[in-house]
């Protein structure tokens, strides 16, 4: 099977790590879908198609049951050839770019957050299993963070909480989907360059760099390498595991 014959869907991927990830799954020929909350996505997915690629774009919330069970009508052909899934859509909300402590966090802030960083992957690795399954192949990458593996002074609790059961998850399911060739992992990153960590108050992104024996935040097309990789036959023999990129902030 050809990459052009493993479609990939990439949430979040309007701007940032997503957009990074969707363009590199691209490049290596898949047909990518784009899905997000914002309008800017079809632009992001516009430009993958200017380069010559297969791509679209569709209006999605991940957190939304009713949307993710309409996936296999909306997108057609392109989802029963669905080989590649990243769940990479997050939020971390901040207040004036600072994190909230736990005593000052609303339930229903609480309660969204893990909706779109810990419910959305459910809901859609849940959507694609019986494809995967039906193709016998499949790649499902998880977007978790250093934050689920130490805690954070930039992301609230809620975040790191939402990231550390992501990776439980992928856990599980690797063991569920291993017998049918389905591999699934997370990718860890530590401080990349976006319009997450962009919003982040002043001084905390230059506080953060001394955690960094590189010496640098990473670029979003460095965690898009490392998916392309998990998303490839290269890895077949990767399940269940976490690959932090970081450049060395965090260190198991
Ligand atoms: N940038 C970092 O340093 C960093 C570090 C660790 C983990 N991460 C994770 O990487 C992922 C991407 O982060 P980023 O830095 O590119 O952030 P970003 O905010 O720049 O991009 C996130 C994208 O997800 C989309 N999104 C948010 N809620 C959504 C929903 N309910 N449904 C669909 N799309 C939704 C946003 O519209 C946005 O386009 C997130 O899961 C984030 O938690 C980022």
């Amino acid at each position: 099977m050809s990459n052009a014959d493993r479609v990939a869907i990439v949430t979040g991927a309007a701007r940032g790590l997503g957009a990074a990830i969707a363009k590199r799954l691209a490049a290596a020929g898949h047909p990518v879908v784009l899905a997000d909350v914002l309008d800017r996505v079809e632009e992001t997915a516009a430009a993958i198609v200017a380069q010559g690629h297969a791509a679209r774009a569709i209006r999605l919330d991940v957190a939304d049951e009713a949307a993710i069970a309409a996936l296999p009508q909306v997108l057609g052909d392109w989802w029963d050839r669905l080989g590649v899934v990243v769940n990479n859509a997050g939020i971390s909300p901040k207040v004036d770019g600072r994190k909230r402590m736990v005593e000052e966090i609303p339930l229903e802030e609480w309660q969204r957050v893990l909706a779109v960083n810990l419910t959305g992957p459910f809901l859609l690795s849940r959507q694609a299993i019986p494809v995967l399954k039906a193709r016998g192949w499949g790649r499902i990458v998880m977007m978790t963070s250093q934050a689920a593996h130490v805690p954070s002074t930039i992301t609230g609790a809620y975040y790191g909480t939402s990231k550390a059961g992501l990776m439980g998850f992928a856990r599980n399911l690797a063991a569920e989907l291993g017998p049918f060739g389905i591999t699934v992992n997370s990718v860890a990153p530590g401080r990349i360059m976006s319009d997450m960590v962009a919003g982040a108050a002043p001084g905390m992104n230059e506080a953060f760099l001394q955690r960094i024996p590189l010496g640098r935040l990473g670029e979003p097309e460095e965690v898009a390498e490392v998916v392309h990789f998990l998303a490839s036959d290269a890895a077949a023999y990767l399940t269940g595991t976490t690959i932090d990129v970081g450049g060395g902030s965090y260190m198991p």
